[in-house]
């Protein structure tokens, strides 16, 4: 089963969501219907699903920016992992935005997540010396 990689779609949402919540990774304030409608509406590649027989299994969202291009929200429902998938959502990121001519990408994981740590340092990601706070305010 090989998993295809496409942008996301307003009617995806529901599967993201659980996917999220799975995770541990869903922010109610941020991940709602409306604010991704309209990070899609901005940037359509910017938020990219995975699916397997027409099931969205996994997503990844990434902010571009010429400063500082982000992957956020890289998850993978639990029966399916360990096939790629979260690999072949980071590449497809990383094509997109070198095709974009950004040449650095960077992502933000817990510091004490081990695994993921590792994960992502087998996808060719450097583990920078810094500890920092979310800091939030309403506008
Ligand atoms: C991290 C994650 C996206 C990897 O997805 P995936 O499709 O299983 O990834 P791949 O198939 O490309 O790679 C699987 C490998 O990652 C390892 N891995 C890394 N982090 C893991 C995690 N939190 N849970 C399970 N496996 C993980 C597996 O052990 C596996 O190693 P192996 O191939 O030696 O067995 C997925 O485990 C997940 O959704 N985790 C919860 C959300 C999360 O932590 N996201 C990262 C946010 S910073």
């Amino acid at each position: 089963m090989k998993a295809t990689i496409r942008a996301y779609k307003d009617s995806d949402y529901e599967a993201v969501k659980q996917t999220l919540k799975e995770c541990n990774h869903y922010n109610p304030d941020l991940d709602t219907k409306q604010k991704l409608h309209k990070k899609i509406v901005a940037d359509p590649e910017s938020i990219l699903v995975a699916e397997i027989d027409g099931t969205v299994i996994g997503n990844v969202y990434f902010i571009d920016d010429s400063w500082n291009p982000t992957v956020w929200r890289l998850a993978v429902r639990s029966e399916y992992r360990k096939k790629g998938v979260g690999e072949t959502l980071v590449k497809e990121v990383e094509k997109i935005l070198k095709k974009r001519g950004r040449d650095e990408i960077r992502l933000f994981t817990g510091i004490h997540k081990v695994e993921n740590i590792k994960y992502y340092q087998r996808l060719g990601y450097t583990a920078l010396p810094t500890v920092q706070q979310v800091m939030q305010k309403r506008l």
